[in-house]
């Protein structure tokens, strides 16, 4: 009988050059030779390391299903084992993202941001992998609703039998932890009541409602809340299946021709937007942004990875990219001014908390 494969998308910054600026070749290297060796014991079926910005991305392939302690051990020791080389190299932020690092049985919940979906590989299985930078976890929300959600973006919606009867959201509260189920197109609008505030309710999967089959899947991880104060911004990842009752590829694609205003910039701490690039301009230096967004798709073989193919590496994106940059001139202007700078709410989980303190006991009573 055919296995499940599971393919998880694992991803941590664990240091940089300059500052917070992109991932060491050593780095990459170094991950490449630990996932090569789990590879050659039969661990994983395969492996791609890759990196968007200052974020050290793995891409595994096995049959072990999802959470599995083996696997999500290999991730860790492998950012262990590149944190020592980072800081060898006396690399920025080196280990950033590993906020423990007494590996436990899960990575969940130790920094890195995770996201896996298990799945009989069909007779052709398209991929999308999407990864950023100087971006907040809920970036995706609005990229997910419209790829599964708004027939304007995904045409298939309407005229493909198989994505007519549309897709379920299922949505994190990352503050208080909890999580719901929406049922698409049914309960749209109540979704968006939600999702519109992402840095509180995040998009973690999406299931087709004919037969619940896994479509994406995201991670959810704020590294703010799990270190209990600011390291670095989330950069979070999401993989989406495509084609053949799953949105095409383009349809996929489409929602990312509009430079989007999401958290993360400069200090974690600005709303910028985003940019779709190709990887060799997957590193943001102007004012640590604009945010940065690649899209890698690839064809499953048996759980091989076919590819990747450099989807954003597409004149067609140009535009995009040069309404990206009249964007990021114009909110630049604020300078430190809302809603350029974060709303209060959210600094309290970056670098305004100290100051708030120095100042407390100066404010009077107006009474
Ligand atoms: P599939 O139904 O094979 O996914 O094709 C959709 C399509 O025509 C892509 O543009
Ligand atoms: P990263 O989250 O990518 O490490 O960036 C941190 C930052 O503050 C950049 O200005
Ligand atoms: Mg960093
Ligand atoms: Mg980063």
């Amino acid at each position: 009988m055919a296995e499940k494969i599971t393919i998880s998308l694992i991803k941590a910054d664990i240091g940089s050059y300059p500052g917070h600026g992109r991932v060491h070749p050593d780095l990459i290297k170094t991950a490449k030779e630990c996932l090569q060796r789990a590879k050659d014991e039969n661990l994983l079926i395969d492996f791609f390391v890759t990196n968007c910005g200052d974020d050290l991305c793995l891409l595994l392939s096995h049959k072990k299903f999802i959470e599995n302690p083996e696997i999500h051990k290999l991730a860790f020791d492998t950012f262990m084992k590149c944190t020592e080389v980072a800081k060898g190299m006396k690399l920025y932020g080196a280990g950033q993202d590993l906020i423990s690092t007494a590996f436990s049985g899960n990575i969940r919940g130790m920094g890195p941001g995770v996201a896996e979906m298990s799945f009989f590989e069909r007779e052709s299985e398209p991929l999308v992998v999407f990864l950023s930078d100087k971006a907040e976890a809920g970036m995706w929300n609005l990229y997910l609703f419209k790829i599964f959600a708004d027939p304007f973006t995904t045409p298939g919606l309407i005229i493909d039998p198989k994505l007519h009867d549309g897709f379920s959201f299922e949505v994190h509260d990352v503050i208080e932890h909890k999580k719901i189920i929406f049922k698409c197109p049914n309960e749209m609008y109540d979704l968006l009541v939600f999702i519109g505030a992402p840095s509180k309710y995040c998009i973690k999967s999406v299931v087709r409602n004919s037969d619940n089959e896994i479509a994406a899947v995201t991670s959810v991880e704020k590294l703010s809340l799990t270190a209990g104060g600011y390291r670095g911004k989330d950069d979070s990842v999401m993989m989406v299946r495509s084609q053949s009752g799953f949105p095409a590829v383009g349809e996929i694609l489409e929602p990312f021709a509009f430079p989007a205003l999401i958290a993360g910039g400069m200090r974690g701490s600005h709303h910028v937007p985003v940019m779709a690039v190709s990887l060799k301009d997957a590193h943001p230096t102007r004012f640590d942004s604009p945010a940065r967004v690649v899209a890698l798709g690839f064809q499953l073989n048996g759980g091989n990875f076919i590819g990747p193919i450099d989807l954003f590496d597409d004149p067609a994106f140009d535009l995009a990219r040069q309404k990206c940059n009249e964007v990021m001139d114009y909110i630049r202007k604020h300078g430190p001014f809302e809603p350029h700078r974060l709303p209060l709410s959210e600094m309290e989980y970056t670098t305004l908390p100290y100051v708030m303190r120095k100042l407390k006991n100066r404010f009077q009573s107006l009474k």
